[in-house]
């Protein structure tokens, strides 16, 4: 089940610069659960570019049809094919360094909730787009992702990830969305932290889990 980990940001990493030279950047709209509200609404206190990539449109037409969500605001919505196309061909267009990137999209297949009818739903709308909604291609698409940003991160910066876990039986250490992904965060400096609202990986900027 799906966390929260950006609510660290108001909390944790007051340090951190955001100002008009950043971006911030969701791949993974929200489904109803916040996470674009709460970006839209941190990035619009800072001045700071906000993005939100998806392969829907549902979010967009959530939020531009329902005023109580506090509507669209300063959002910079994208629908695409794929997250991981965004980051290679548009990201670096726009020209800023990503201060704060949250990946939580291409669903990820808990075997427990096979008995469910929603998961089963779930696959078939991925295949009506053509995509296989398997957990190797979840894990391939969080680990382009990370690759192509990687290069547009601030150095100081952070990186929020959902549904993604320690696993003694992979070889990375790591399960999850982004089981394939954190070996590329090590290796460009990041510092992992695995806590109970998420993984945050962070770099540049201190970080004491309260
Ligand atoms: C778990 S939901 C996102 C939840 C949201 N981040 C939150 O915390 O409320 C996953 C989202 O990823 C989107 N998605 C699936 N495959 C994707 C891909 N290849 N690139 C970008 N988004 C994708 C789905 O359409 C869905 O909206």
């Amino acid at each position: 089940m799906g966390m929260s980990p950006y609510k660290m940001l108001d909390n944790q990493f007051q340090d951190l610069v955001a100002d008009q030279t950043r971006l911030v950047v969701e791949i993974g709209s929200e489904r109803g659960e916040g996470s674009t509200a709460y970006f839209r609404d941190w990035a619009q206190a800072r001045g700071v570019d906000f993005h939100t990539v998806d392969v829907t449109d549902e979010a967009r037409s959530h939020f531009a049809n329902n005023v109580d969500y506090g509507g669209i605001g300063d959002i910079h919505f994208h629908t695409v094919d794929t997250g991981h196309a965004w980051c290679r061909d548009v990201l670096p267009t726009l020209n800023k360094q990503i201060a704060v990137l949250y990946l939580d999209n291409f669903d990820w297949i808990d075997p427990v909730n096979l008995q469910y009818q929603w998961l089963h739903d779930q696959i078939a709308a991925y295949a009506v787009r053509g995509v296989v909604m398997s957990n190797e291609n979840s894990q391939e698409e969080h680990r382009l992702q990370t690759l192509y940003c990687l290069p547009h991160m601030a150095h100081q910066s952070i990186i929020l990830i959902d549904d993604t876990y320690y696993d003694v039986t992979s070889p990375t250490g790591w399960g999850g969305k982004c089981g394939t992904a954190i070996p590329l965060m090590l290796a460009a400096g990041y510092a992992i932290a695995n806590t109970d609202q998420g993984v945050v990986c962070y770099r540049g900027i201190d970080f004491k889990y309260l």
